[in-house]
């Protein structure tokens, strides 16, 4: 399967913003991933609504954002409002997980849960069904350019065994360190969605680099 390619802003230059996302809009992104970290649930403060509106302004794709943020059922709403149309949330910042499930959808927005490294993937039994995208932290949440955890291959691996056993819809996407070499052996495995922040934005050429990512299935 082609997978959807969802370039990471994090990495891309703040101060050309407006120009990044008019590159991404020209390229074969399919969706811009936007990291929002509060400085407490991970060890780093990315950006928050004001920037994101900024992207949504010339955004001509889908704005797939994920918060690295506590209590993050505070702000769903108001992601939505500033242009969101996935909202996934951490399994480990979430208390009553079926509830801020249910409260993204209610805004009209798709549902994704995220695990961080350390979270197996059997914990998601019971609400997999619900869900609209399931995000396998490849790295520790909280910075770019972080070298992608081997481990990774095989919880996509019983991810995607956990969907197909319920009869889900959920999309599998990676997030951290994906590059030329972890993306077939993900895609292989199950992966649906892939995100790239340095990898891309650190290359020479951008669209070129998403190009080969989105034709990187084996
Ligand atoms: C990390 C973020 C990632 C990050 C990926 O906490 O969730 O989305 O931007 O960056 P790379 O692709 O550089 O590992
Ligand atoms: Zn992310």
């Amino acid at each position: 399967m082609t997978p959807y390619i969802a370039p990471s802003i994090l990495a891309s230059d703040f101060a050309n913003l407006q120009a990044e996302v008019e590159m991404l809009n020209k390229s074969q992104a399919d969706w811009l991933h936007i990291d929002i970290m509060d400085g407490r649930f991970v060890p780093n403060i990315s950006f928050g609504f004001p920037v994101m509106e900024a992207v949504k302004r010339y955004a001509q794709k889908p704005l797939d954002v994920h918060l690295m943020i506590v209590e993050p059922e505070l702000y769903i709403e108001r992601f939505r409002t500033a242009g969101a149309d996935w909202i996934t949330v951490h399994i480990e910042a979430c208390d009553h997980l079926h509830r801020t499930i249910q409260q993204i959808q209610a805004t009209g927005a798709k549902a994704g849960v995220a695990l961080n490294p350390h979270t197996p993937v059997h914990l998601l039994e019971d609400v997999i069904a619900d869900l609209d995208l399931v995000l396998v932290m490849s790295v520790n949440p909280g910075f770019g350019g972080q070298k992608f955890i081997h481990n990774t291959y095989r919880k996509v691996e019983a991810l995607k065994d956990l969907i197909i056993s319920r009869n889900a819809h959920a999309l599998i996407e990676v997030d951290g360190g994906v590059n030329e070499e972890t993306a077939p052996l993900l895609l292989e495995k199950g992966a649906d969605v892939l995100v790239a922040g340095s990898y891309v934005f650190s290359s020479p050429d951008p669209i070129q680099t998403i190009a080969s990512l989105k034709s990187s299935a084996k």
